[in-house]
């Protein structure tokens, strides 16, 4: 065995394998194009609710310690009705423990106190990595799905645990400890997944920001939670553009007191500025030990952060913490997806959202999966990129989101004909509701009527999914477009206006969720009150999700969308607030009012509102340009309303408050019943509004 393996032998040890010019760092050159075939030890396709074999407890291992259950039902059951003996035994046998846990949990909803796995210790990336070096060093942990099709790159989990050992290595060189805040500003990458990995070895909390965001948002969100270091690379690639990711970050550091370091990982081979913060993450890879102890960490110590929209006009730091989180991301990818170990895990999502956390990372590392990176975009080089990468990738569960399916059938079926998709066992959808058009389409054409494929329902703060067709009885059906059944220890109800739990089949309400389960999140950072106002005030001793839903005769669950002032772009979800607050900005803009508005592709996208002042510096059109601008650079491109229409006024009760509802009324053309506008303060407001409605519609023909 060589001496010491540093991070260029390793390297090069990869770029041999997969025929790379020597010298060159494989995970970053964007026009590679050779890769070594991936030879997978597959298992046979066998679908859980497809067998006639099916028992419970080769199922499930754990059901024999678990009273013994023998069936499908009871398994539920005891999930739901002795909490503490299901998550209890699945956490000892699932999990690498340092230290065993004493409590299962400690939880109360008043109070917004969750806590699992109380007085046990362990390491996630001992449990996403160490746990099958020791099995399995040479199987793939990660498909680099690179921008450039036909140029992907396989890391092995030793691999992976070398590469995680020497970030994290580097980081406490630098002076980053259990507890800092680490901030990753990287779209998908190997490197991203072993900075996390990283972070968690150390104990560190990481906050990856969507590499999307603009430097204002990324400020934002360092600040907030401190930050000590931020790890980004020097540019990214997408869709055959680059993007620059470190000019973003220079800008945002400038006004991040709390950020000691910059580390700096190639992307591409072009050089950026280094100033005094920026280290070169490669080369103090190079020099870094490949072995790093990991830290025993408490079942609730924070794992890490991700800040996501709410109602007010302030991101929230959702705090998910170690054990419970892990465990739950595991389990459901395990039985959500029916993932069978050999199967190559395609997860389309991108790190910088809680589906790539729980399903590009923590969830398939757990179970020892092959995972896919997907850095590209469903229609670059062409709209059969997804199909393309799934005959070649071999991919067993596809896992996408609406808008994209929506704008791939578009294109048409031979887009997805054209390549082999019979590797593919299970499709899953999330993000958004999927409509019925989209649902038939992914199902009949890509899964060709023969994969099972489940509409997902969860949130950033659920950690992982709650209400999705499978897991299920064996053979249970699937009812299009819905997204059905809790998973195993999820509880949900409907709750009237009032605050009364409406029984029985047919009915609609607010969607919560009765009892604690492990990986639900734990606070929002530096506000714990905000935390309980948000989610356990409105309903008390329940957890308040902000979805409506409606409940079947049947007991299946259609989620109806949001109750609150939060919108839904394509799957990314935007308080509306947030968007006022940056259209505000404008020193000729007094006021304005956003809305969700439907969209064919995106699912939701904004309407606003604008009121304008008297004397105008700019001719109006010039303004309407600088609002654009404005929302993209404090926010993100994707936020940028599609509509923006002038009005003189907003419609408002007398005590001020507007009246969005009215608003959505009219630009959805419901205008025969506007619901009650008694409370308006002067309603030829109304008569306004409509008017402006209907030469907004003619000048932008189509709207
Ligand atoms: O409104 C629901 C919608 O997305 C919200 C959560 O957004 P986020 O925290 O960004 O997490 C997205 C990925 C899990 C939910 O409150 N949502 C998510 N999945 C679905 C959905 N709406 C309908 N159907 C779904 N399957």
């Amino acid at each position: 065995m060589a001496a010491k393996l540093t991070s260029s032998t390793l390297l090069h040890h990869i770029l041999n394998k997969h025929h790379f010019p020597a010298r060159t760092f494989p995970w970053r050159r964007v026009g590679a194009r050779h890769c070594a075939s991936f030879q997978q030890q597959k298992t046979q396709y066998s679908n859980h609710g497809a067998t006639s074999s099916w028992d419970v407890q080769s199922y499930m291992p754990e059901a024999a310690a678990l009273s013994n259950v023998q069936s499908y039902q009871e398994l539920l059951d005891i999930s739901v009705g002795d909490p503490e003996t299901f998550w209890g035994v699945l956490a000892r046998e699932r999990l690498t423990w340092v230290k065993p846990f004493q409590m299962v949990k400690d939880c109360d909803f008043t109070q917004g106190r969750v806590r699992w796995f109380l007085g046990g210790q362990l390491n996630v990336s001992v449990n996403c990595l160490d746990k099958h070096v020791h099995q399995c060093p040479e199987r793939v942990a990660l498909i680099w799905e690179r921008d450039e099709p036909g140029t992907q790159v396989n890391i092995t989990y030793r691999e992976l645990l070398d590469t995680t050992c020497r970030i994290a290595n580097t980081l406490k060189k630098h002076g980053v400890q259990k507890g800092d805040r680490v901030a990753i500003y990287m779209p998908v990458s190997p490197m991203a997944v072993a900075a996390m990995l990283a972070c968690a070895r150390i104990g560190a909390v990481h906050t990856i920001v969507f590499a999307g965001f603009s430097a204002e948002s990324l400020a934002g969100r360092i600040n907030d939670a401190s930050c000590k270091a931020v790890i980004t690379f020097n540019q990214g690639v997408r869709g055959g553009r680059v993007t620059e990711l470190k000019k973003t970050v220079d800008e945002a550091v400038k006004s991040c007191p709390s950020v000691k370091h910059v580390f700096v990982a190639q992307r591409t081979d072009n050089k950026v500025h280094m100033g005094n913060l920026d280290i070169s993450l490669e080369e103090e890879m190079d020099k870094a030990d490949s072995v790093c102890t990991p830290e025993a960490m408490n079942s609730e110590d924070m794992l890490f952060m991700l800040y996501t929209s709410g109602s007010t006009g302030k991101p929230k730091g959702v705090v998910h913490t170690q054990a419970g989180y892990l465990l739950y991301a595991a389990l459901t990818h395990k039985y959500v997806f029916d993932y069978k170990q050999g199967d190559v895990f395609g997860c389309m999502a991108d790190i910088g959202w809680i589906t790539g956390h729980s399903y590009v990372v923590y969830g398939p590392l757990c179970n020892g999966a092959t995972t896919v990176l997907f850095e590209s975009t469903p229609t670059y080089p062409d709209p059969g990129r997804y199909w393309e990468t799934v005959e070649r990738l071999q991919i067993n569960q596809f896992y996408g989101a609406p808008t994209a399916i929506r704008l791939l059938l578009k294109y048409g079926d031979d887009w997805v004909k054209k390549y082999n998709r019979s590797s593919l066992k299970t499709l899953g959808s999330v993000g958004e509701p999927i409509n019925h058009e989209a649902w038939e389409w992914f199902h009949n054409v890509v899964g060709e009527k023969r994969c099972t494929l489940v509409d997902t329902w969860w949130q950033t703060e659920t950690g992982g999914i709650c209400i999705s067709p499978r897991p299920s009885e064996p053979e249970a059906e699937v009812i299009p477009a819905m997204a059905m059944r809790p998973f195993f220890g999820i509880q949900p109800l409907l709750l009237s206006e009032n605050g009364k739990v409406i029984e029985g089949g047919d009915v609609s309400g607010a969607l919560c969720i009765a009892q604690p389960w492990p990986g639900m999140a734990r606070t929002i950072y530096g506000d714990h009150q905000r935390f309980v106002d948000a989610y356990f005030k409105t309903y008390p001793g329940y957890y308040f999700t902000g979805d409506g839903a409606h409940r079947t005769n049947e007991g299946y669950y259609q989620i109806t969308g949001r109750m609150d002032d939060v919108i839904n772009i394509s799957g990314h979800r935007l308080g509306t607030a947030e968007i006022e607050d940056a259209l505000d900005e404008h020193p000729d803009v007094p006021e304005t009012a956003v809305i969700g508005f439907p969209h064919e592709i995106k699912g939701e996208t904004a309407f606003a509102f604008v009121v304008l002042k008297e004397n105008l510096s700019l001719p109006e059109k010039a303004i309407l340009e600088e609002l654009k601008s404005i929302v993209a650079t404090k926010i993100a491109k994707y936020a940028v309303p599609d509509h923006i229409m002038v009005v003189k006024r907003l419609p408002k009760t007398r005590s001020g408050k507007i009246m969005r509802r009215v608003l959505r009324k009219i630009v959805t053309n419901q205008t025969e019943d506007l619901g009650d506008i008694t409370t308006l303060e002067d309603s030829s407001v109304i008569t306004e509004i409509l008017e402006a409605h209907q030469k907004y519609k003619m000048d932008k023909p189509g709207k």
